[in-house]
């Protein structure tokens, strides 16, 4: 057998010679700008649910395109899940989305992020308030039995422009609540913990609106029969673009609460959902 050529050499084999190379072993497109895909997750690798990684391919060049990533699953899965938005002159999700079963991505395992329950202390409700992509963190925290563990109720927003681009979201929350392994793993008692609350801005949809405007006009807690937010009882994580996040931190600023950080927990959490 000859050996082959490194000028011949695809990219894919290059990655797979790599120690970080990690093969995708599925991928779902929700959307034209959405997607979703799991990969093999090493042995090695422990993360908290909530952190990020960077993930990546094989540029051109020979040199790795590399990105943030949230990991969509829980700490306890075999494999790791992303959840990723299509930009179609995107370094490199123009090339991301096109992957599919089999090939290979680069991960470097060194997962960090303030999404963590460590960054918080405790407190009886969780809000997660995401738009986007910005999902994708809590995909993690709402398979992980702590967060329901941790909080008497725990409610997650999604806001998206149209209904389709809430449906991977969605469909979390309901794996969550039918799927056999997830009930017995999250426990039956905690169930009814979890609300969740997606709207839409664009496109026509049972509930419509910025999740921000329904939190000044106090709908978001008239709709959920819930106090307004009170930094004695509520906490937040906090995950969509750089508008949205600062937005968002003005108005649980302005009801009192801090932002806590790994090193400083606090009452809330921020983290810009990535792009490109
Ligand atoms: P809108 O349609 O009113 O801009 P995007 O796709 O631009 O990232 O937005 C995702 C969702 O987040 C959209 O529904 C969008 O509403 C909403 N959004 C964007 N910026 C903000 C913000 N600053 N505050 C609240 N919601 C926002």
């Amino acid at each position: 057998m000859t050996e082959q050529s490194p000028v011949t050499q695809t990219n894919a084999a290059r990655v797979a010679q790599s120690p970080d190379g990690q093969v995708v072993t599925a991928v779902r497109h929700y959307t034209d700008s959405l997607f979703s895909f799991r990969i093999t997750r090493p042995a090695s690798l422990r993360f908290r649910s909530g952190e990020f990684v960077m993930i990546g391919l094989m540029g051109d060049n020979g040199k790795p395109l590399m990105r943030a990533y949230s990991i969509a699953s829980p700490n306890w899965d075999e494999e790791l899940e992303f959840y990723s938005i299509k930009v179609a002159d995107g370094p490199l999700t123009s090339k991301l989305q096109h992957i599919q079963e089999g090939d290979h991505v680069i991960l470097r395992p060194k997962p960090v992020g303030t999404l963590v329950h460590d960054a918080l202390i405790p407190g009886k409700r969780l809000w997660l308030f995401s738009t986007g992509t910005g999902f994708a963190p809590f995909a993690s925290l709402l398979r992980d039995p702590e967060t329901f563990e941790k909080f008497e109720q725990v409610i997650v927003t999604h806001t998206c422009r149209d209904v389709a681009e809430l449906t991977y979201g969605r469909e979390l929350v309901e794996s969550v609540k039918t799927d056999e392994m997830l009930r017995e793993l999250i426990g039956e008692e905690n169930l009814d913990k979890l609300v969740y609350y997606p709207t839409t801005t664009r496109e026509e949809s049972p509930k419509m609106g910025r999740i921000t405007h329904l939190i000044e006009n106090g709908e978001l807690f008239s709709d959920l029969g819930v106090p307004a937010l009170d930094p004695e009882t509520d906490r937040a994580m906090v995950c969509g673009s750089l508008a949205f996040n600062l937005d968002i931190k003005e108005l649980l600023e302005k009801a009192g609460l801090r932002e806590g950080a790994n090193s400083d927990p606090a009452e809330f959490v921020i983290e810009k959902a990535f792009v490109g």
